[in-house]
């Protein structure tokens, strides 16, 4: 497979976080002043996934800047019988760039592979980036994590064309490593990321699995980030509770655009 520089990209998952929308414009002035420092001159993408009630006023603080506004779960469609729900084309209109989907906190609420396609695919049509969430629970002694990612894969990218497929990113987020400070070697990432390139690769070619970009997420700071980047061969990061430290982000930022 030809080698293909890709931009990196950094993802802050605020997940429900801050309490009060006070507290959110504070967190995302900080979080943009800071991030906008350490990312330069177009080095990295940066986006933060914030609680769609908080979307309009962090829009307001990130909009002309080259910080991407997204959000951590979108229905499929437009519109429709779905209580609790919104839908990516909403997201879209908010001026979404992205949206989280199939994240384990959604999968262990009942989102099943099925379910995480079709959003993935709703958030596609509606002109935005899915950010996809892979991974396993636990990891076994025979490598059976690989079968289970390769499904949760094909779920996603079974009906997507060649076009479509280029534009998803697909985050390896092993749910062990989430919120725990545990986190799989820099080896170990390497290797879930060859997997999920050999599946692109067999179902597009080179030139779709190239285009792809592959995250790792999972108790990712400031001090392990650098050996996942050298030594995990990825294009990034979706952070969870490091994203809100505005100093942490940034740093890990800055660690991409080494
Ligand atoms: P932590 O970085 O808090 O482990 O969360 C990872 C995550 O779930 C990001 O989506």
């Amino acid at each position: 497979m030809a080698k293909v520089k890709r931009i990196p990209l950094v993802i802050g998952n605020w997940k429900m976080h801050p309490a009060t929308l006070e507290a959110a414009k504070k967190l995302g002035k900080e979080v943009v002043a800071k991030a906008l420092r350490a990312r330069g001159t177009e080095a990295c993408d940066v986006g933060i996934a914030v609680p769609t009630l908080y979307f309009d006023e962090i829009g307001k603080i990130t909009k002309g800047k080259p910080i991407m506004l997204g959000a951590q779960n979108a229905a499929a469609g437009a519109v429709g019988a779905q209580t609790g729900e919104v839908s990516a084309g909403m997201i879209a209109e908010r001026r979404g760039a992205f949206v989280i989907v199939g994240h384990s906190e959604r999968r262990t609420l009942g989102e099943d592979n099925a379910q995480v396609g079709a959003r993935a695919s709703g958030v596609l049509a509606a002109k935005m980036t899915p950010i996809v969430c892979v991974g396993e629970k636990v990891r076994d002694t025979d490598g059976d994590y690989y079968h289970l990612v390769t499904e949760q894969l094909e779920a996603v990218f079974a009906e997507l064309g060649p076009t479509a497929a280029a534009r998803v990113v697909v985050a390896y987020e092993p749910v062990w490593a989430i919120g725990t400070g545990l986190t799989p070697t820099a080896e170990d990432v390497s290797t879930m990321r060859l997997s999920i390139k050999k599946y692109l690769h067999g179902k597009y070619g080179d030139s779709v699995a190239n285009k792809v970009r592959v995250l790792y997420g999972g108790s990712v700071t400031d001090e392990n980030a650098t050996d996942f980047m050298q030594n995990g061969m990825i294009d990034g990061f979706l952070v969870g509770g490091a994203s809100l430290s505005p100093a942490t982000f940034a740093a890990i930022i800055k660690v991409c655009t080494a």
